[in-house]
């Protein structure tokens, strides 16, 4: 879905994201002794590893930490990097949970997920973090909501020489998530009707500079699942135009030439 090594570069934006929200609302978090706790869409494994595993280590003595990825290179980049580290990285896809992975039906005491729920168009993922959570487990999840990059991509939907192959992902880009102007309002009923309690829903503004326009469009490579659907010859093409429309609906700075982006965040805290 991503390309890893590029993904590794140039994902600050994802990190900033999930650091502010973790900074900001980890103290409604509940910790247990000798936690079992999952991260979904953990990538190459770095967020897991500088984020989440020392808040972990802060909280929650002799805990198990499994960080799982729908992509096998995304798990053997983790496991290259972190094999070491007392966490498990292991290949599964949130929206089929039940091959070979009864195991850790009712398993879990915290599931996070950071920069991942609005790619997974299924919404089965709701009910399947529900049945890998344990009674009274609670979920933290960091999720973009609005932001440039969805928008512009929806525009070329709609117009320009690549409408038929943006059609072919529209469902990723297309989510709640990012194309209502208040997502809690949906996600919020929805995890309750799936039997989720105390749902809290909290979204904060989230501004990211993108150095240049080269920056940019680095950013932009990094959707490999929408890229990849662009004719080779044309990709270049596709990515600078994707820039202009970001450019268009953010603050460029002539003098740096630096791009001021601002998109939501919401952090969802929920207890099974
Ligand atoms: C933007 S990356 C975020 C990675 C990491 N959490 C971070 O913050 O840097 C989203 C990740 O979600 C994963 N993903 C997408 N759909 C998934 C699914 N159905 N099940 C598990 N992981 C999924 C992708 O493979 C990708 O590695």
């Amino acid at each position: 879905m991503f390309d890893v090594e590029l993904y590794k570069k140039m994902s600050q934006f994802q990190k900033l994201a999930s650091k502010n929200g973790v900074n900001a609302y980890s103290e409604f978090i509940r910790w247990s002794k000798n936690g079992k706790i999952l991260d979904v869409g953990c990538g190459e494994g770095s967020t897991t590893v500088d984020l989440l595993y020392p808040l972990i280590m802060a909280n929650s003595s002799n805990s198990e930490l499994i960080a799982m990825d729908l992509e096998e290179d995304m798990i053997s980049a983790a496991n290259a990097s972190y094999g070491h580290m007392n966490i498990d990285f292991i290949q599964m896809d949130i929206t089929n949970i039940n091959e070979n992975n009864n195991k850790y039906k009712n398993y879990f005491d915290n599931v996070f997920s950071f920069i991942c729920l609005h790619l997974v168009s299924d919404l089965i993922w709701i009910k399947n973090i529900y049945d890998l959570m344990k009674r009274d487990g609670q979920t933290f999840f960091i999720i973009p909501a609005n932001n440039p990059v969805f928008t512009a991509v929806m525009e070329l939907r709609h117009e320009g020489n690549y409408i038929e192959y943006v059609k072919k992902v529209e469902h990723v880009f297309n989510t709640p998530f990012a194309q209502l102007s208040n997502p809690e309002d949906w996600i919020k009923p929805l995890m309750e009707k799936e039997g989720f309690k105390n749902v809290k829903c909290f979204k904060f503004p989230q501004d990211f500079t993108f150095e240049s326009f080269d920056y940019l469009k680095r950013f932009i490579a990094t959707f490999q699942f929408l890229i990849k659907e662009i004719p080779t010859d044309e990709q270049d093409d596709f990515i600078e135009q994707v820039a202009n429309r970001i450019i268009r609906i953010s603050t460029f700075d002539e003098t740096t030439q630096e791009i001021h982006a601002s998109c939501f965040i919401l952090a969802i805290i929920a207890d099974k």
